[in-house]
C-alpha cells in the first residue's frame, strides 16, 4: 500500500486487513492529505489499534517531485483522521524510504506483489527510477487518481492526488507505456469513486455487524466536538474518523455523504472482476495554465500510443459497501470481541 492517510485511506488498511487474501508487506507514508511523517504516524497509530501483525511502514519523501507540498488538512482534519484521537503507537517507522521499500519487496517477489496507490505517486516514481523494471516485476497496479469524463475534486479539472504531484503521477504512466496489457495499472478515477457513497447507516451497519455498542447513527446536527462512545475502538475511531468526511462532503454541499475512493480502489486490489475497465492511453497535463495535473485518456489511439491503463468504468458500489461492512465489522469484532468489552 502506498497511502496519504488519510480518512478513506484509512478504510482502505481496514479492508485489506480484514481481507484473509490480502497479505499487507508494506506501507509507503506519501505525503498528501498531510505530511509523509504524519501518514506515517496515523498508519502505525491504526495498526496498533487493530493489534495487527508488525508491518512495515517506510517514510516517502517529504516534497513532491517537482513543486512544493500542499496538504489538506480541511478535508481529512488536523492529523488527517478526521475527528479521531488515535493514541500515539510505540511502532517505529522503517529505516529503509519508502522508494527502496518498493524496490526491495517487489525484486524478493518477481510477479507476485499487487501495488496499492491511493495517494499522490512520489515514492513509486521515485522506485521507478531506482527500478525502472518495476512495471514488469509488479504482479499488477492499483492506482486511485484521475478524473476522465469527470470534473475534478481539486480544481474543475484534475483530482488530489494527481494535483499534489502530477510530475510524479506522468512518470508513473510513462513507465507503464512499455508494460504489457495483464500488466497496465487499473485506474480508480473519480469518475468511478466518487459513485461509491458512504452513508450514516453504513457505519451504522458496521457497528451492528462488529457487535458494538451503542449503534449511532450519526448526523449533520452532531456537534464538531461530540465523539463516537461505540465501545468497540475501531469502530470507535472509524466513527469519529468518516464523520468528519461526512461534515466535509456537507459543507461542499455533496449531501451528508463521503466518497470512499480508497477503500474502493483496496476491493479492485483484491478482486479486479468488482471492476469493469476499459483500455486507454493516460497522459498528465503538466503545462496548461488552467489545466495542469488534469489527466487525459486517450481512448482512441488518436496519439498513436499503446494503452497504459486500464480505466475502471463500471461497477456495483452497493456489492462493495456490502463486501466492505462485512468484512469489516466481522474483523473488528474478531479483534475485539463483545464479550470482553465493557458497556460504553
Ligand atoms: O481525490 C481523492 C483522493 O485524494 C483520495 O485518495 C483521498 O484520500 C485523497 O488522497
Ligand atoms: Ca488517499
Amino acid at each position: 500500500m502506498d497511502v496519504d492517510t488519510g480518512i478513506d485511506d484509512s478504510l482502505a488498511l481496514l479492508y485489506l486487513l480484514a481481507s484473509p487474501e490480502a497479505d499487507i508487506i508494506g506501507i509507503a507514508a506519501t505525503a498528501g492529505n498531510v505530511p509523509a511523517s504524519q501518514v506515517a504516524a496515523n498508519n502505525l497509530a491504526w495498526l496498533d489499534v487493530c493489534a495487527a501483525p508488525d508491518i512495515e511502514v517506510a517514510l516517502g519523501a517529504a516534497e513532491p517531485l517537482a513543486i512544493a507540498l500542499r496538504t489538506t488538512e480541511d478535508t481529512h482534519g488536523p492529523q488527517g483522521v478526521g475527528y479521531a484521537e488515535l493514541p500515539q503507537s510505540g511502532r517505529r517507522v522503517s529505516g529503509r524510504s519508502a522508494a527502496q521499500m518498493w524496490v526491495e519487496l517487489v525484486r524478493e517477489r518477481p510477479g507476485q506483489v499487487v501495488g496499492l496507490c491511493t495517494g499522490p505517486l512520489t515514492n513509486l516514481a521515485l522506485a521507478l527510477r531506482l527500478e525502472p523494471e518495476l512495471p514488469r516485476l509488479l504482479r499488477r497496479l492499483v492506482i486511485m487518481g484521475g478524473a476522465f469524463n469527470h470534473p475534478g475534486n481539486t480544481t474543475p479539472t484534475n483530482e488530489w492526488n494527481v494535483h499534489v504531484d502530477p510530475e510524479a503521477a506522468k512518470e508513473v504512466f510513462d513507465a507503464f507505456s512499455a508494460a504489457p496489457p495483464d500488466r497496465r495499472p487499473i485506474v480508480c478515477a473519480l469518475d468511478i469513486t466518487e459513485t461509491i457513497e458512504m452513508y450514516p447507516e453504513h457505519l451504522a451497519r458496521l457497528a451492528e455487524r462488529a457487535g458494538s455498542l451503542p449503534v449511532e447513527i450519526v448526523s449533520e446536527t452532531d456537534s464538531v466536538a461530540a465523539r463516537s462512545a461505540a465501545n468497540n475502538p475501531i469502530v470507535r475511531y472509524l466513527t469519529d474518523a468518516v464523520r468528519f468526511y461526512f461534515d466535509f462532503h456537507r459543507h461542499y454541499d455533496q449531501g451528508y455523504l463521503a466518497h470512499m475512493h480508497d477503500p474502493f480502489a483496496a476491493a479492485v486490489a483484491i478482486d479486479p472482476a468488482l471492476a469493469r475497465t476499459r483500455p486507454a492511453t493516460v497522459d498528465v497535463e503538466l503545462a496548461g495554465t488552467m489545466t495542469r495535473a488534469t489527466t487525459v485518456a486517450d481512448w482512441a489511439g488518436m496519439w498513436g500510443r499503446e494503452p497504459n491503463a486500464d480505466i475502471v468504468i463500471g461497477t456495483d458500489p452497493a456489492a462493495f459497501f456490502e463486501q466492505m461492512i462485512t468484512r469489516v465489522g466481522d474483523y473488528a469484532r474478531a479483534v475485539y470481541p463483545p464479550t470482553t468489552l465493557e458497556d460504553a
